[in-house]
């Protein structure tokens, strides 16, 4: 282990100051640091999505990025995206279709589908099926998934199926 080190990062557009190993990814850092544990500890690996975050609006695994490189970008979680009185299109949606299970996947399936949809707002079902594919959902819940994604995409002026 390393000296701590200090940094800044911008958390749902908050400026948090970090003293912690250099080693230590943005999913430790995060939850337990910042105590933001919306984003979930899954394989640890890069391989299952539940840690997924986004980095200026697209989406990366915490679990592999290093928190102290995270300096100057925005970061934001699933506890960014809406407020629980106000949750954002694609939250509600997830809500309203049946999306979420155990919810072990949620904030890693929502902010990636969210991050399609700002970034495509004509995104199809295929669009949004390829772009959640490195999302796993150990509920096998996809068909809600899907469906509530092309709810949110319709609800956000995008294409149907
Ligand atoms: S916990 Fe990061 S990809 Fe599985
Ligand atoms: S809802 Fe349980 S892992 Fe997806």
């Amino acid at each position: 282990m390393t000296e701590p080190a200090s940094y800044d990062i911008k958390v749902n557009g908050e400026i948090e100051t970090v003293i912690a190993p250099a080693e230590e990814t943005l999913l430790t850092v995060l939850r337990e640091r910042l105590n933001l544990t919306g984003a979930k500890r899954g394989c640890d690996q890069g391989v299952c999505g539940t840690c997924t975050v986004l980095i200026n609006g697209e989406p990366v695994r915490a679990c592999l990025t290093l928190a102290a490189l995270c300096e100057g970008v925005e970061i934001t979680t699933i506890e960014g995206l809406g407020r629980p009185d106000q949750l954002s299109a694609v939250q509600q949606s997830f809500i309203d279709a049946g999306g979420i299970q155990c919810g072990f996947c949620a904030s890693g399936m929502i902010l990636t589908v969210s991050s399609i949809l700002n970034n495509n707002p004509e995104a199809n079902e295929d669009d949004i099926r390829e772009a959640i594919s490195g999302n796993i959902c150990r509920c096998t819940g996809y068909a809600k998934i899907v469906e509530a994604a092309v709810n949110a995409a319709g609800q956000m002026g995008g294409a149907s199926r």
